[in-house]
């Protein structure tokens, strides 16, 4: 796929790939993007899953048209774009792999790479000329591994900003860009928000006109808008309001509860996500809580705790930083309900939550003392 004059997609589409990194549900697959820049010198950026190298080298080819590449630009070593450097190098033994000195380390990890190869370590800063195209390459650790370099284009104003920016779904899924991408966001580098804002402040130095990351499609309208979303999730801000409600029942009982909350509050004007931790995709149920400003966690008590696929999802939070947000809770139990003070407990590390004074609290079904305590909860939610 032609780019731009000089710069060519050469990436591939998983359309049967069921989990991403064994844990993302992905119904419209996944794309492993992979770049190459024709110039007096010729660039490779990355490489793809282990599944794909004919389908790759195959697409290589056909853009390099009998030449054969100098640089191998390494940005980011998770195998997802890295699995094939070793295939590569078997096929363009003179390339020079350029990367930065961690990824050589995993590189050598990974792979057992002849000794002959030529290495070019880079760092923030450096400088590849490829002719016209000049290269400098943007540290970007933790975004989303330790080694990851972005790579910029001061002829194209191209970034190469590996697996930010991404999203799920291969490049010409039909889907909206923003839903996918904000799952993919707060799954896979929810946690590095700092990170994340401190290579937005480099990349806000540069003059953009497209963006090309590891997965989904090139990014070449609206930029800010990618870039104003990614400034607002980094800060842990809110993007909407709205009151997410995730909750896990047994019997039903605590399932009518949060409805009844969910009709409460929708009778107020607020939007309202609820979230079945026991069915839904856990993933789904974190981007909301960090898409919206209000939370309810609601859950029966279990074995003196509280039922696990709620105690995972606090600990999904937890790892990704969940602060600023407004917490309600609701419990239920039949002889002793704990589920309120277990789920405030797990969240004491998290910081700037506010929680909310009305907690509802259910003794087996939802009779008209917890009617009340919800009616008090959706006024709580909705005062400005
Ligand atoms: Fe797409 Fe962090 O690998």
């Amino acid at each position: 796929m032609e780019l731009t004059k000089d710069i060519y997609g050469i990436g591939v589409n998983d359309y049967e790939i069921d989990l991403f990194e064994g844990q993302y549900p992905v119904e419209n697959g996944m794309s492993y993007n992979s770049y190459v820049i024709i110039d007096e010198k010729i660039a490779v950026l990355d490489t793809v899953d282990e599944k794909f190298t004919e389908e790759w080298l195959n697409n290589l080819k056909q853009v390099l048209k009998d030449k054969d590449p100098d640089y191998l630009i390494v940005q980011h070593m998770e195998p997802d774009h890295s699995a094939n450097i070793k295939n590569f190098m078997d096929c363009y033994p003179n390339t020079e792999i350029v990367s930065s000195v961690q990824a050589f380390k995993m590189m050598d990890q990974f792979f057992d790479l002849d000794e002959n190869i030529s290495r070019r370590i880079i760092k923030e800063g450096d400088e590849l000329s490829l002719g016209r195209h000049v290269l400098t390459f943007i540290a970007a650790p933790m975004v989303h591994w330790p080694e990851v370099m972005f790579t910029y284009d001061q002829k194209a104003k191209v970034l190469f900003s590996a697996d930010a920016f991404g999203k799920f779904g291969v490049v010409d899924a039909d889907e909206d860009w923003v839903c996918e991408a904000r799952r993919y966001y707060f799954g896979i580098v929810g946690k590095y928000g700092m990170q994340v804002q401190n290579v937005l402040k480099k990349a806000q130095a540069l003059e953009i006109q497209m963006i090309c990351p590891l997965h989904g499609p090139v990014l070449k309208e609206h930029l800010n808008t990618y870039l104003d979303l990614y400034h607002t999730w980094s800060f842990y801000e809110a993007e909407e309001q709205g009151t997410v409600i995730a909750y896990a029942s047994v019997y039903g009982n605590t399932e009518k509860a949060v409805v009844e909350l969910k009709e409460q509050l929708e009778n107020r004007g607020e939007k309202v996500s609820l979230c079945d931790l026991t069915r839904c995709d856990i993933a789904e149920a974190v981007e909301d809580a960090f898409r919206y400003d209000k939370l309810v966690l609601a859950t029966v008590t279990y074995n003196a705790d509280i039922f696990p696929c709620m105690k995972s999802y606090i600990h999904h939070l937890i790892e990704r930083n969940y602060q600023k947000r407004k917490v309600a809770f609701m419990e239920n139990g039949s002889w002793a309900p704990v589920a309120n003070k277990v789920m405030k407990n797990m969240l004491d590390s998290c910081k700037d939550l506010t929680y909310m004074q009305n907690e509802v609290t259910i003794r087996s079904t939802m009779k008209k003392d917890a009617k009340e305590m919800i009616d008090k909860l959706a006024n709580e939610l909705t005062e400005q």
